[in-house]
C-alpha cells in the first residue's frame, strides 16, 4: 500500500533543514505534486525559501486570533478556566490562511506558541497541533514540514500521520548528537520510514563520513550526504532559481529525492 506522503524534516539549527524542505516541495512541485509546505519553525524561514517576496503577506496562524477564538472558544491570551474546545475541526485552514507560492506550492506558517514545561493548553496551541493532526492528503498530494529541533513540543499530532522523518545533520558532533536524540524520539513515535541526511559535507571529510554512515545506518532506513555547496549562499533566500541549477548540490539531492520517494513504501 502506498503511504501517505507526509514528511517532516527536523534537526538542530543551522543544518539545512529549510534549505532541504524547501528543495524536496519544490522538487515534489515540478513532478506535479500538490504541495502543502508547513513552516513549523518560529523563525520563518520557509517561506522565503519558496519565493514568497512580501512579509507582509505571512500572518503566522498562531496570530489569527479571530479564527483561533471561533474554533476553541477561547481568545488568545485570556483565561480560558474549563471552556477550551480540545478537539476543534480545523478542516478550513488552508483555504484561509494558506499562503500560494506558485500553481502547485501552498504555504502554512504556523508561528510561535509559548512554551510549558507541562506541554501547553492554550488555545494556539491547541489549534496547530489539531492542524498537524488532521490534515489529511489527496492521491496527488504531499505535505512537507520543516520543524523547529525536537520533536517534542508537537510529537504526539506528529505521530498521527506523519510517516517520512528526515533528520538533517551537518557532519559536526554536535549537530550528531542532536540527530541521534530527534532519531531516537521519532522512533518513539513509531515513525516508519526514518532517514538522516548528513549536509554540508565537505570533500576532505569523505572517510569520516564512511564510517559515520555506518554508524547510523543502523538506526535509520538509510543515511544520505550532501555535499557543501558555496553558492547556496548567493542564491538565498529564494531557492525556486537554485533548484534548476546543474550543481553537485542539486544533482545529489535529486538522487536523494529519487531513493526516498520514487517507489514510496
Ligand atoms: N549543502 C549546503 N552547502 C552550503 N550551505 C548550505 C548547505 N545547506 C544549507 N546551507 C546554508 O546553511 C544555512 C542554514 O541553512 P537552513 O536551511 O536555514 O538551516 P536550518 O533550517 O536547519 O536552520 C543557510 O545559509 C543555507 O544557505
Ligand atoms: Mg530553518
Amino acid at each position: 500500500m502506498t503511504e501517505e506522503l507526509k514528511i517532516f524534516v527536523t534537526g538542530k539549527g543551522g543544518v539545512g533543514k529549510t534549505t532541504i524542505s524547501a528543495v524536496l516541495a519544490l522538487l515534489f512541485a515540478q513532478r506535479g505534486y500538490k504541495v502543502l509546505a508547513i513552516d513549523e519553525d518560529s523563525q520563518i524561514n520557509l517561506p522565503f525559501s519558496l519565493g514568497i517576496k512580501d512579509a507582509n503577506k505571512i500572518i503566522p496562524l498562531s496570530q489569527q486570533f479571530d479564527y483561533i477564538e471561533e474554533k476553541t472558544g477561547v481568545r488568545p491570551g485570556q483565561g480560558w478556566g474549563s471552556m477550551l474546545c480540545l478537539n476543534p475541526d480545523v478542516s478550513d485552514v488552508i483555504e484561509k490562511f494558506a499562503i500560494k507560492a506558485s500553481n502547485n506550492v501552498n504555504i502554512l506558517v504556523m508561528g510561535t506558541v509559548k512554551r510549558t514545561s507541562n506541554g501547553c493548553l492554550c488555545p494556539e496551541h491547541t489549534i496547530l497541533n489539531a492542524v498537524i493532526r488532521q490534515i489529511c492528503l489527496r492521491q496527488d498530494e504531499v505535505i512537507i514540514m520543516d520543524t523547529q529541533a525536537g520533536l517534542e513540543h508537537f510529537g504526539r499530532a506528529i505521530a498521527k500521520g506523519f510517516r517520512y522523518g528526515i533528520v538533517v545533520s551537518e557532519p559536526s558532533f554536535n549537530s550528531i548528537y542532536v540527530a541521534k536524540q530527534a532519531i531516537r524520539l521519532a522512533k518513539d513515535l513509531n515513525i516508519p520510514n526514518i532517514f538522516i541526511i548528513v549536509n554540508k559535507v565537505r570533500n576532505d571529510e569523505i572517510e569520516k563520513m564512511h564510517n559515520l554512515g555506518f554508524e547510523l545506518t543502523n538506526s535509520v532506513k538509510k543515511v544520505f550526504f550532501l555535499p557543501y555547496d558555496k553558492h547556496l549562499i548567493q542564491y538565498e533566500p529564494d531557492l525556486t532559481v537554485f533548484i534548476n541549477n546543474d550543481s553537485l548540490f542539486m544533482n545529489t539531492i535529486k538522487k536523494v529525492f529519487e531513493d526516498i520517494f520514487s517507489h514510496p513504501v
